[in-house]
């Protein structure tokens, strides 16, 4: 007799229990998913702030299944369809100066701190608590979380966790064998936490004093998320080294980290079987044509939401919305849920909404709508 399985028995039986989950996603379109049981869904966590045309965008599907007739992967030894074409869009999109490309964020996290500390000849790092920069050794090491860090230690980096925010802490501890001070301009996993400018412009000003790098996250921030390509241009902040990854390829795997004139990888110092590879680039190249037709309408609609969920003191930068709704953050993602719109409990009770940047109007108003209802 045949045996029939379904997908919660097969993730129970060969899947290492990582995650924590529920709803099995069959397909998207837009700001929409529908999950095994047919249900739709508004869909305000897009893959983790990750899907920013929205699902199968067709100039993406297009592009991508176009350089997948022509050539999949070739290796890094050669010269790579795409490649230069997308360094140049990301360094002026991101006014650096060179780029140098990974498979995900936390691989642009230990890039970055790799180049920091060859460039600099320098061992420690600054990062801050409630942070997050990704899961492998290195990136590991200035996450914050110790919950997720502490079973892992020692990860071999020289680091020190300051309270965010706070840049009196930073100057107390950085010193002239700091190799960098790695910062998110708005915490995403810990719940959308916007800091002051005046937290950016000290970090810049104190790495300037020491000759330590300002190596800025922006994986969850940056390609339009919060309404201008990256969030430090919000500021008047340069930093010298900028992460990228979630938002950059529309869900296809991709890092990218970005960095000022001076300051690059020389010969055999970095490298990836697979980063950077043609079907990355070509999905990059077309997410950000179609970012670069959306970007101006992506601060708009966050206040958009702003006025729909007002009552609830939302933080809103463009299309990044936290709320502090404390222990029932899991009841009340689940209610959503049941009502047709993904959200998302970050950290400390903190409710997040990362949704596809094409998001329209109507969505949006349906989405708080349903939260009003919902949180009452
Ligand atoms: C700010 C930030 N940095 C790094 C990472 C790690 O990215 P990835 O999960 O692609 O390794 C994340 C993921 O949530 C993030 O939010």
């Amino acid at each position: 007799m045949k045996e029939t399985i379904g997908y919660r028995e097969l993730d129970a039986r060969y899947y290492m229990p990582a995650f924590s989950r529920e709803i099995m996603i069959e397909r998207g379109k837009g700001s929409k998913v529908w999950d095994a049981d047919g249900k739709e869904y508004i869909d305000c966590v897009a893959g983790i702030a990750v899907c920013s045309t929205g699902h199968c965008h067709p100039d993406v599907v297009r592009a991508i299944c176009d350089q997948a007739h022509r050539l999949i992967h070739c290796s890094n030894l050669y010269y790579v369809p795409n490649q230069g074409e997308l360094a140049k869009k990301i360094v002026e999109i991101t006014g650096m100066h060179k780029a140098f490309f990974s498979n995900s964020g936390a691989e642009s996290t230990d890039g970055a701190l790799k180049l920091a500390r060859v460039r600099t000849g320098k061992k420690k790092f600054v990062a801050f608590t409630h942070g997050f920069h990704g899961r492998t050794v290195g990136s590991l090491a200035v996450t914050h979380k110790p919950a997720i860090r502490e079973p892992f230690e020692p990860l071999g980096m020289v680091k020190t966790f300051v309270e965010y925010g706070d840049v009196d802490a930073v100057r107390k501890v950085v010193d002239n064998d700091t190799a960098g001070v790695i910062v998110e301009p708005i915490q995403g996993e810990a719940g959308v936490i916007i800091p002051p400018d005046s937290f950016l412009e000290g970090i810049r000003e104190i790495c300037d004093k020491n000759g330590s790098l300002m190596i800025v996250d922006e994986v969850q921030t940056g390609m339009g998320r919060t309404g201008k390509w990256l969030a430090m241009q919000h500021t008047n902040v340069k930093p010298d080294i900028v992460t990228l990854a979630k938002g950059i390829a529309s869900g296809f795997p991709m890092g990218a980290l970005v960095a000022r004139e001076d300051l690059e990888f020389k010969k055999s110092e970095h490298g990836s079987t697979f980063a950077g590879g043609p079907l990355a680039c070509a999905a990059a190249l077309a997410t950000i044509g179609v970012i670069e037709k959306i970007l101006p309408d992506v601060s708009r609609k966050g206040d958009r939401f702003r006025e729909g969920l007002e009552k609830y003191s939302p933080r809103v930068r463009g299309l990044m919305i936290g709320m502090t709704i404390g222990d029932k953050c899991p009841e009340i993602q689940k209610k959503c849920a049941e009502q047709g719109v993904l959200v998302n409990c970050a950290a400390d009770g903190n409710l997040r909404l990362v949704p596809p940047l094409v998001i329209t109007n109507q969505e949006i108003d349906s989405v708080t709508s349903i939260l009003r209802d919902v949180l009452g």
